[in-house]
């Protein structure tokens, strides 16, 4: 799936764009731990190739967007959802939509696929205008480093949501290298 707005593209990642997504991860947060976590989920069983994406302009990449997997501990039961994490937008084209086009795109796949939710851990004064909750009311808990309110743990439900999904996230070991979780 390819989406467009005005000269952006998007599209899933491949092989050689790897330096460049590193390049554009690393100068968004201003530090190479989200660049290395990109990589370790890119390695791990939770990458999920088609929820990769790339956002282009003029074939150079400028933004970036993970969904992988993650583990959902319900009552009884442990169910495999979907976080998204981390969304890099190169700082020479921030304020210019790349960031929106990339979290509705790949939130879109995401329920074309039958995923029911997508969790993630940000600013809701960014999340919420891409149809994000603040997850615990949504009855939904993400563990988060001591330094993020509680209002950074935010849920979108999508069209397969089901009531039964309620319960507490737990991070793969490949966010061990942010540290903090
Ligand atoms: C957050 C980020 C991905 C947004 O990308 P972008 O392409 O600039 O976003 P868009 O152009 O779609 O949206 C820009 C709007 O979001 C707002 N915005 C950007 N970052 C924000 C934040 N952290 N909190 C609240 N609003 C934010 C801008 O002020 C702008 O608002 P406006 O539309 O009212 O002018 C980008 O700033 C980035 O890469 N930041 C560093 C890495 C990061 O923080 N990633 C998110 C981790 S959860």
């Amino acid at each position: 799936m390819t989406s467009s707005d005005r000269r952006f593209l998007v599209r899933p990642e491949t092989a050689q764009d790897h330096d460049e997504i590193a390049r554009v991860v690393t100068a968004a947060f201003g530090s190479p731990a989200e660049a290395r976590l990109v990589e370790t989920i890119r390695a791990s069983a939770e990458y999920i190739a088609e929820l990769a994406l790339v956002a282009t302009l003029d074939d150079a990449v400028v933004g970036h967007v993970m969904i992988s997997r993650c583990t959902l501990h319900t009552e009884g039961a442990m169910t495999s959802i979907v976080m998204l994490s981390p969304l890099a937008v190169d700082p020479a084209h921030q304020g210019n939509g790349v960031g929106g086009l990339l979290v509705t795109t790949v939130t879109t796949i995401a329920d074309a696929n039958g995923e029911p939710l997508v969790v993630l851990e940000g600013d809701p004064n960014y999340y919420s205008r891409f149809g994000f909750v603040p997850a615990s009311s949504h009855g939904i808990e993400l563990p988060l480093p001591d330094w993020a309110p509680e209002a950074a743990a935010q849920v979108k439900p999508l069209t397969n949501d089901v009531a039964a999904l309620r319960g507490t996230v737990v991070y793969p070991a490949s966010f061990d290298v942010l540290g903090d979780h």
